[in-house]
């Protein structure tokens, strides 16, 4: 595997490579991103991974200054994964000056749910893609549905400006107890971490009732909140909205997803299922 620095070196070493798949990270990386780094090999020859902590994306008071920075590990499964070129820049290479150009995502899409809650979170997750799109300019680039919204930010980006690259959305990957594997799930105790897989509980429940006809979805997502609450989770949203945009979904949608988020402790967790 090749490491680059630098936006100089990446395009050195990309010079004359075939069908470029792309695959953004932050590191600390866990079978969710390697389950991305082998399905990125089916979509192209030459797999890129990036490894970035984006500042723009964090809200003060986040935990950008804490997040997990695994370098050394990373690249060893990276390269056990076969991935030919990984790019860590620094933040000096990434932002030599404060960004002033933005991509702003449409208020419809982020001023809801993760958007809501993480406000300009969006726009810094869409702003740096897009650079790192520009840097690599990848044929194909890989995000995961754990990131639901994230990943339909990225996709509705890459269109509406037209932008050349194909997006595939893969599976989130699970702990066998039904746990989204994340970075941030390294944060729980013990005692959390035996606690933390009722929020996909949660969702699967909503998930069955829905299929065996039930459509009070109003309902349904008081019960999970009430659940979460008495097990000592501080919910921030859990909803059952359309598929295809996010929105609230009318009577009778069937392209439905079920998005969650809550604080455990003092980990905030992210997930979602497709009904
Ligand atoms: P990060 O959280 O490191 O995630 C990198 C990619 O891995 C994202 O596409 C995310 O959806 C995917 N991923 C994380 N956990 C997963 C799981 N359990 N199963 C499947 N895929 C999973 O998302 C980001 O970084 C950043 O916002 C980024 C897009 C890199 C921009 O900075």
């Amino acid at each position: 595997m090749h490491i680059h620095h630098t936006i100089a070196a990446l395009r050195d070493g990309l010079a004359g490579a075939r069908r470029i798949v792309l695959v953004p990270t932050m590191g600390n990386l866990h079978d969710g991103h390697i389950a991305l780094m082998k399905q990125a090999r089916e979509h192209g020859d030459t797999v890129v991974v990036t490894i970035f902590v984006n500042r723009l994306q964090f809200r003060p008071g986040e935990d950008f200054e804490n997040y997990p920075r695994t370098l050394a590990a990373d690249c060893e499964r990276l390269a056990a994964a076969r991935v030919d070129h990984l790019f860590a820049p620094d933040e000096t290479e990434m932002y030599p000056a404060p960004q002033q150009y933005y991509v702003d995502p449409p208020t419809d899409l982020i001023g809801i749910l993760e958007g809501e809650f993480r406000p300009g979170h969006f726009r810094g997750v869409a702003t740096v893609v897009l650079k790192l799109f520009n840097i690599v300019l990848p044929q194909v680039a890989l995000f995961g549905k754990k990131d639901y919204q994230q990943m339909l930010v990225l996709s509705n980006m890459v269109r509406d400006l037209a932008f050349p690259v194909e997006i595939v959305a893969a599976d989130t990957v699970r702990a066998a107890d039904g746990l989204a594997l994340s970075s941030r799930n390294g944060y729980l105790t013990p005692g959390e971490r035996a606690e933390a897989p009722r929020l996909h509980e949660a969702l699967s429940r909503i998930v069955a009732a829905i299929r065996a006809g039930d459509s009070d979805f109003g309902a349904l997502e008081q019960a999970a909140v009430a659940e979460l609450r008495d097990h000592g989770w501080a919910p921030n949203y859990l909803s059952v909205r359309r598929k295809t945009d996010l929105q609230l979904p009318s009577a009778g949608e069937a392209d439905l997803v079920v998005l969650a988020a809550a604080l455990l402790g003092r980990t905030r967790l992210i997930d979602n299922l497709e009904v």
